[in-house]
């Protein structure tokens, strides 16, 4: 299956120049859904991924995060944009391309002896990824690794990364 070819190219959006990727028609084709899991399900085995919990990063995170910890047979993390979580968090401030922008994790939500993969839609600039990689190196739990559904190779998000193992299913 061509997952790339059921993934819509938007250019200049959000802004000009940009070519937003957009999930939506990928999530909406039913063997293109099924397929894109049960590979990202097949490449985290074949990594040897064995997470207690999947970390997934709001929002398009979730959309992959929660059936992959399923599969897995692990249990599913959110982490979240600022005072969306109602118990006590985390906070993690992160650098963008102008200004910052935070995230926040349940401090209850892992402990220290847990794995965890950390799961998103797309990886650009990599910022998302490490800073959630961050937020869980407060909690002290061990991160086994990253799975994207898309890589946008050009933005070189990899070398802020830990150097973990890194699963993706599309590159542009
Ligand atoms: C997008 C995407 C990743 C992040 C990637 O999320 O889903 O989380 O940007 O960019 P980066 O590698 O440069 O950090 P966005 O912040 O647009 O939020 P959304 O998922 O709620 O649309
Ligand atoms: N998040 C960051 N860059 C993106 C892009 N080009 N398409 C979709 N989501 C994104």
């Amino acid at each position: 299956m061509d997952i790339k070819s059921l993934i819509r190219n938007i250019p200049d959006f959000p802004k000009p120049g940009i070519v937003f990727r957009d999930i939506t028609t990928l999530l909406s084709h039913p063997e293109g859904l099924r397929y894109t899991i049960d590979t990202l399900t097949q490449k985290s085995i074949e990594a040897n991924f064995r997470p207690d919990y999947v970390v997934g990063m709001e929002s398009r995170g979730f959309l992959f995060g929660v059936p992959l910890a399923y599969q897995l047979n692990a249990g599913f993390i959110p982490v979240r944009k600022p005072g969306k979580l109602p118990a006590a968090v985390h906070t993690i401030e992160y650098d963008l391309e102008y200004g910052s922008d935070k995230l926040e994790i349940h401090q209850d939500a892992l402990s220290s002896h847990h794995r965890v993969l950390i799961v998103d839609d797309l990886m650009a600039t990599g910022g998302t990824a490490r800073a959630t990689a961050q937020l869980l190196d407060k909690i002290g739990c061990e991160v086994l690794g990253f799975a994207f559904i898309i890589e946008l190779k050009e933005l070189g998000g990899r070398q802020r990364l830990p150097d973990l193992p890194i699963i993706t299913l599309v590159e542009y």
